[in-house]
């Protein structure tokens, strides 16, 4: 079976490991552009992953039985309808179900369309607009806290949680008059700050049923003590904790099923991943935002938990058999800590020497993903970007999973390595 991974991240060589590690049968990896870590268990193709009509080629004269989208940008552009327009079987949703993450305006209206509870919110469509919403006090007084969210994808720069009004004016100065995410902000949502605990809640659909994975909670923010500035994710976890029983069983009620349902009554196609990032308030689960797809590292804590065949899962999800088709995982908890560049997530130093990864990786029950690597002239291992590595780990306890993941940290080393040492804390 030939199967065909799209993406060049951590998330990627999770996939691609996941998939090597379950399958019944043998499988030749292939991955559009990959990284130099992925080079060592598939074959990586130079096609860039936004490039959807020249990877539709590609799977079809290749024969690829079966392609897996990892990042967003290429969902949002279409790539999933363009393989089915050729009889290509491919796990992700068509691009209009795409906008669920791809405009925040319509996964507001969404959301509010099917009663899916949320932050209450407004949109608007200038400067002007949405700083006369903020001084007619819809979300407050001038010392409320309130969020400004950019329309369009920004790569997790279009999120400002501001303290006060005077901030929210200049989150929407910034955003729709510096334009300092261009297009993506040519409208905003305005919505209620809340306050909880934060989880995600991620699973496979075919449309109609769901298998839900470990819920995560993730570490965005750069700095030990959630402090500095939002990354793609310096850390995440899966452990009873992160969401107990009652609560789990309340979030499928109120946001994952009418989620689903909201999808089949506006006929949109969703045969993928579909990630609930979920506020945990005193009066009940509110849904930030909609993802549709695998997080990243939430990826990596997640799949090293996996007991069934991936192949099976996403065959099924992309087929519409999802319902005759069991997902068992590890029991206990897990761990993806990021081993990230000096400078991220701003200016980011890459070509550093990696030292320490042969011996970081014979630390038991430890997995090594590659996010970010390249090999130098002499076959050296160097550093390609800002999450450079992911080391995760499963366990029957969090504290076990995350000893394993720092011990494996501690042996690898190259000039300006960081990473969160309270990861789970
Ligand atoms: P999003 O991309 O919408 O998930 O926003 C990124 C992050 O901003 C979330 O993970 C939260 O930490 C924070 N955030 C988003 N919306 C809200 C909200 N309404 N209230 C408080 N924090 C929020
Ligand atoms: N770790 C957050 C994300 O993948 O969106």
């Amino acid at each position: 079976m030939k199967v065909l991974v799209i993406g060049s991240g951590g998330r990627e060589h999770a996939i691609l490991w996941a998939l090597r590690r379950t399958s019944e049968r043998p499988l030749e990896l292939l991955c559009a552009p990959g990284n130099a870590g992925i080079a060592e268990i598939a074959r990586c193709v130079p096609i860039a992953a936004t490039e959807v009509t020249e990877l539709a080629h590609f799977a079809e004269n290749e024969r690829v039985d079966l392609t897996i989208v990892g990042g967003e940008a290429p969902l949002a552009r279409g790539i999933v309808d363009e393989f089915n327009a050729r009889g290509l079987r491919i796990v992700g949703p068509t691009a209009s179900a795409a906008r669920l993450e791809a405009s925040k305006v319509f996964a507001k209206q969404f959301m509010a369309r099917h009663r899916v509870p949320t932050a209450r919110f407004r949109v608007a469509g200038s400067a002007d607009e949405a700083i006369a919403i903020l001084r007619r006090g819809e979300f407050g007084g001038p010392d409320s806290p309130v969020v400004i969210k950019a329309d369009g994808l920004a790569a997790g720069k279009g999120v400002v949680v501001a303290r006060d009004r005077a901030e929210a004016e200049r989150a929407v100065q910034e955003l729709m008059v510096q334009r300092r995410v261009g297009d993506a902000a040519e409208r905003v949502v305005l919505e209620e700050a809340l306050e909880g605990r934060e989880a995600s809640v991620i699973f496979w659909t075919d449309g109609r049923t769901s298998r839900l994975m470990p819920p995560a909670r993730d570490h965005k923010r750069v700095g030990e003590g959630d402090t500095g500035p939002n990354t793609g994710g310096m850390g995440a976890i899966t452990a009873p904790g992160v969401l107990d029983r009652a609560t789990h069983e309340q979030v499928v009620r109120q946001t994952v099923e009418p989620t689903l349902e909201g999808l089949r009554a506006e006929g949109l196609e969703f045969r993928g991943v579909l990630y609930l990032g979920l506020m945990l308030t005193p009066e009940g689960p509110r849904v930030l935002e909609y993802n549709v797809r695998l997080g990243d590292p939430e990826a990596q804590a997640i799949l090293v938990r996996l007991r069934s065949d991936l192949t099976v899962i996403c065959e099924a999800a992309a087929t519409g058999h999802l319902s005759e088709t069991d997902v068992e995982w590890a029991d206990g908890a897990s761990a993806c800590v990021v081993l990230a560049a000096r400078g991220y997530p701003e200016r980011v130093e890459t070509g550093a020497v990696i030292s320490g990864l042969e011996k970081a990786a014979a630390v038991p029950g430890v997995e090594i993903f590659h996010a970010g690597t390249e090999r130098g002239p002499q076959g050296e291992w160097r550093t390609a970007g800002g999450r450079v590595l992911g080391v995760a780990s499963a366990a029957p306890t969090l504290d076990e999973a995350l000893a394993q993941c720092y011990r494996a940290a501690e042996r690898i080393s190259w000039q300006g390595m960081n990473y969160r040492r309270d990861i789970g804390r």
